[in-house]
């Protein structure tokens, strides 16, 4: 969800309010998901590498984190949205772990749609962590090395049931992975919009999803004849 700083930059606001500009746009995608019937969104919210911004950008993310989810609490019940959250919650000040907490397991019965949320995520620390998960296994008798395969490698990631996604939209024109869902994409479309966070609403979900709609996808066969 790039382009929240120079959303506001271009209007001589502070960043803030490019974040908080942003915040709409998640609510915008949450709804687009259900309008088009996409059971799965991951947002990537705040990275480990975030961690590196001053104090004050970070704070205010924090809260915004925490407004934004009292305020649409409701929304995702009435819209049965399951919440979760991958990446290392542990880093995540109490207050907003508090409130996470406490959606994620009012929300956990339900199973149509499914919003993730990374915060404090990083591609490589989830790898590194299902790494030391298995290594575990391996120490207690409980898997072989050599039984060790990508299935259940990818049993050991954050969310394992959570099918890898289809589509992965990258907003302000940033031609970069940064370090998300580095496992999960293997075989993802990409789709790079100029268009800035806090623009993408649902008229620009919708083109991602019409020019997925018209990519082929092979999976590194040859293309199956019409
Ligand atoms: C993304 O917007 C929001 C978060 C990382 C939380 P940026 O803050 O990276 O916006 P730009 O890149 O400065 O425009
Ligand atoms: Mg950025």
């Amino acid at each position: 969800m790039d382009g929240n700083g120079r959303w506001a930059k271009k209007r001589m606001l502070p960043r803030i309010k490019g974040h908080e500009q942003g915040s709409q746009s998640v609510i915008s995608a949450i709804r687009s998901c259900k309008k088009f019937g996409i059971k799965y969104l991951t947002l990537y919210a705040f990275s480990v590498e975030n961690w590196a911004r001053p104090k004050d950008e970070i704070s205010g993310l924090m809260n915004l984190l925490i407004r934004f989810i009292k305020k649409y609490e409701k929304e995702l019940h009435a819209n049965k949205v399951r919440l979760r959250v991958l990446g290392r919650m542990e880093d995540m000040p109490e207050d907003v772990q508090v409130a996470l907490n406490k959606v994620i397991e009012d929300t956990s019965c339900y199973t149509e749609y499914n919003l993730n949320l990374a915060l404090s995520y990083g591609g490589r620390t989830e790898i590194v962590s299902a790494c030391t998960k298995i290594s575990r296994k391996v120490l207690s008798g409980a898997l072989k090395p050599e039984d060790i395969n990508e299935n259940n490698f990818a049993d050991n990631l954050y969310l394992p049931d959570i099918p890898d996604p289809d589509l992965m939209i990258r907003t302000s024109g940033e031609m970069r992975i940064s370090n998300f869902l580095l496992w999960q994409l293997s075989y993802a479309e990409f789709y790079i919009t100029d268009v800035l966070w806090p623009d993408f609403r649902e008229k620009e979900f919708y083109k991602a999803l019409l020019e997925y709609s018209n990519r082929d996808r092979r999976f590194g066969k040859v293309q199956s004849e019409q």
